[in-house]
């Protein structure tokens, strides 16, 4: 059976990394959680104090030592050995990754280490540009959405079950802002690709989400 490359892109909140690392689990693929990436850099920006629309984010780029790995369920992010993965979900860099996630220069050595991460096969990609532009030619590209209001409703219970003290309101607000700028952004912004699947999760259990990938998979390998 073919090992597929799947490519999930969308909003934020809207279900891609929970349906991505079940499709994952489910098939025996490897799932690579692009943000992550870019929240690790993002982490390091607001760590050192860097201006994130200066040059310096570039010269990071060029000097990134990161490493992702999957263990039991979740993603662990280390960025010059050290382990990050808890600091990269924080609101604060919730916040700045779209700035980052602007800098060309980033993306191009983003792109360079993912393309290389998914060359074997037997992956599910989640983020932004991964059908559009990491990943043109993935086996099966999706797309999924679900109301502005479901998405913050989902990040807000995700945030307040790790502690954080969040008004609904304001996190819908900040999600539509970073939703603007991913999807209002020169380089690689978030859009559809032509030839992807659109998953509409607003009504739709984790589950019958994860079931509608599979039978889309089924068809492809
Ligand atoms: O997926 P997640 O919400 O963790 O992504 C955080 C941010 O990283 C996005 O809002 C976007 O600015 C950036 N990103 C991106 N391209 C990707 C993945 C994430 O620009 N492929």
């Amino acid at each position: 059976m073919k090992r597929l490359i799947i490519a999930i892109d969308g909003p934020a909140g809207a279900g891609k990394s929970t349906v991505a690392k079940l499709v994952a689990q489910r098939l025996g693929y490897t799932y690579i959680d692009t943000g992550a990436m870019y929240r690790a850099v993002a982490w390091q920006v607001l760590t050192e104090g860097i201006d994130p629309a200066s040059e310096a984010v570039a010269n990071l780029a060029h000097k990134l030592d990161m490493k992702l790995t999957y263990v039991d369920g979740k993603t662990e992010v280390f960025l010059n050995n050290q382990d990050i993965t808890d600091d990269i979900r924080t609101p604060e860099v919730s916040r700045l990754v779209p700035k980052v996630a602007q800098v060309p220069e980033l993306r191009a050595v983003m792109l360079t280490l993912q393309r290389d991460m998914a060359i074997a096969g037997g992956v599910v990609m989640d983020g932004r540009d991964i059908g559009t532009h990491v990943l043109p030619n993935a086996d099966l590209k999706l797309f999924l959405t679900a109301s502005i209001k479901e998405r913050a409703k989902r990040r807000w219970h995700e945030l307040t079950s790790k502690g954080y003290t969040i008004d609904l309101a304001e996190l819908e607000n900040e999600i539509a802002c970073r939703d603007k700028a991913d999807c209002e952004r020169e380089v690689a912004p978030l859009i559809a690709a032509t030839d992807a699947v659109m998953v509409d999760t607003t009504e739709l259990s984790i589950d019958e989400a994860v079931t509608e990938i599979l039978e889309l998979c089924k068809e492809r390998q």
